[in-house]
């Protein structure tokens, strides 16, 4: 018999979630310790799909979308690798999205590399992106694939040393609040924020203006646009697509 329990009252499931999760995204354990640990009765939390009370067998989070408390993104979604193809991602989606209606929310989001056809075939459409908070957004690091994504927020502990948040603040933002992001991001310096930014998704002015040209002094001309950022020398860019779904709690 299958159930979706929530890790944060169950926390003896933290070894077996640990362990199909890192069958598939490799990380320390102390690592996902500290994502997974962080479960707790507001988002982000954790679900576990359990077999016969005991057995762990899938598992996704679900995290904040801003501005819309209406919404749920689902993310981190896995089948332990043995027991793909026999309906259990299913299960896991099916049974998520039932608790999150439950919990009211009325509209799951979750953003794929390569899954659009499975989400598809469970009736996922696919959508603009939505800013979310406290949120995974991509297991895996491929470290700023083409996207069409607000820019994504890494949780600390990543063992991607290109992923960083300490070495790429604007383009890795740490798991913090939108606000402790914009501060972050835009109280830095100059050189993360010297114009209008997008920080985390959202867009932040620059407050502080430059001193123009002095009186009477031709303006330089503008710099050379920048050279083109090369992603990755070796993997070919994967684009991020958006998904959502509506939800209705069925009692
Ligand atoms: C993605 C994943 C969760 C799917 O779990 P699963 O247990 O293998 O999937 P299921 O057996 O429940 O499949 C459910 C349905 O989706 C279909 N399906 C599965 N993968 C599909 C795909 N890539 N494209 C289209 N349909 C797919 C199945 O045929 C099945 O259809 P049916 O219910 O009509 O028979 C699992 O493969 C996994 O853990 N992958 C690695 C982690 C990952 O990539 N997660 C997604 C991150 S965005």
């Amino acid at each position: 018999m299958l159930s979706i329990l929530a890790l944060h009252e169950n926390t003896h499931l933290i070894d077996g979630c640990v362990e199909i999760l890192n069958e598939e995204w490799t990380r320390s354990k102390a690592a996902r310790l500290h994502s997974i640990t962080k479960s707790c009765s507001t988002l982000p939390y954790s679900l576990v799909l359990v077999e016969n009370e005991s057995t762990v067998v899938g598992y996704c989070r679900l995290a904040k979308v801003i501005s819309d408390a209406k919404s749920v993104l689902v993310e981190s979604v896995v089948v332990g690798k043995k027991r793909r193809g026999q309906g259990l991602g299913r299960s896991v989606m099916e049974m998520a999205e039932q608790h999150a209606a439950r919990e009211g929310f009325q509209r799951v989001y979750l953003c794929t590399k390569d899954k659009q056809g499975f989400y598809q075939h469970l009736g996922y459409s696919f959508c603009k992106p939505v800013n979310t908070v406290g949120a995974m957004m991509l297991e895996t690091c491929d470290c700023a694939p083409e996207t069409n994504t607000p820019l994504p927020v890494e949780d600390l502990g990543t063992d991607c040393k290109s992923c960083d948040p300490t070495s790429q603040p604007a383009i890795s933002p740490s798991n913090m609040d939108i606000q402790e992001t914009r501060n972050e991001c835009c109280n830095r310096t100059e050189t993360v924020c010297s114009s209008d930014s997008v920080c985390n998704g959202a867009t932040v002015k620059r407050t502080e203006q430059s001193p123009g040209p002095p009186q009477g002094v031709a303006p330089p001309p503008p710099p050379p646009p920048p050279p083109p950022i090369a992603l990755s020398s070796t993997k070919p860019a994967l684009r991020i697509d958006w998904m959502m779904k509506n939800v209705v709690h069925i009692s």
